[in-house]
């Protein structure tokens, strides 16, 4: 990894990884901060991202580099199944629209993109918490523990950073058809909320060039830029 091009900052313990993005100065391509521990880690739609246990990937990669070449969250998610397949040496991570990373029907990790304006600059910060290992396993949560990668977790991440520098020296890369393949629920039955409403009985169709989902519904074809679906038999 080009060490010119980054900054990593590692901190035992801290509020939240994304807020600390917010605080810091921009010198490299992508400035990353990463913790053990975080007291006030945040979830996507205002939820917390529970995150008092070491031993898991809590971190942010902000940059000031043009990255509107692509989706950044859906691509986020398709770097991330990537470096944890190629990490565990199989191909066992699903997405989840939008940006799930899902291991048995069970969401194991979770991406937060946040973007600031700094000085007439945008700032993209990009939250990854991946559960490598859960202590309190909770039903709902997964984690990677039967893969036995705690002694991994440094080469998750640096797998994880080489997507990102490769995604700002290519920006005509494909991503598409790849997240469509590792997406868990194409064409099935889904649910989501629309303006406060839950929609039933419409299923997900496809993602669009941008991210957006693409849902059937017995009207035809809506589109979705957020927001979050259920699927039955998956948390
Ligand atoms: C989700 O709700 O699925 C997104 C979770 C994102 C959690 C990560 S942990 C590192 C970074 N810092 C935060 O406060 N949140 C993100």
């Amino acid at each position: 990894m080009p060490p010119d091009r980054l900054n990593i900052n590692i901190f035992e313990e801290i509020d939240s990884t994304n807020d600390e993005c917010k605080r810091i100065s921009i010198e490299n391509d992508l400035h990353i901060i990463i913790a053990e521990k975080q007291t006030k880690g945040k979830g996507r739609l205002g939820k917390k991202w529970s995150s008092p246990d070491t031993g898991n990937i809590y971190m942010s990669i902000s940059t000031e580099k043009n990255l509107s070449c692509v989706p950044i969250s859906l691509f986020t998610g398709l770097i991330c199944k990537k470096s944890i397949d190629k990490t565990i040496n199989k191909k066992k991570i699903g997405l989840k629209w939008p940006n799930d990373l899902v291991l048995d029907k069970k969401k194991i990790g979770g991406i937060l993109v946040e973007t600031e304006s700094f000085n007439k600059k945008t700032r993209t910060i990009i939250g990854i918490g991946i559960n490598l290992n859960l202590p309190k396993k909770e039903s709902w949560w997964g984690d990677l523990s039967e893969f036995n990668i705690a002694d991994k977790r440094e080469i998750l991440i640096s797998e994880i950073i080489s997507g990102f520098i490769s995604a700002l020296d290519n920006p005509d890369v494909k991503w598409l058809n790849e997240w469509r393949k590792a997406c868990i629920h194409m064409n099935q039955e889904i649910e989501i909320n629309k303006d406060g409403e839950l929609l039933k009985n419409i299923s997900f169709h496809d993602i669009d060039d941008n991210g957006c989902a693409i849902i059937k519904t017995k009207n035809g074809y809506d589109k979705f830029t957020s927001g979050e679906i259920n699927i039955k038999g998956i948390y």
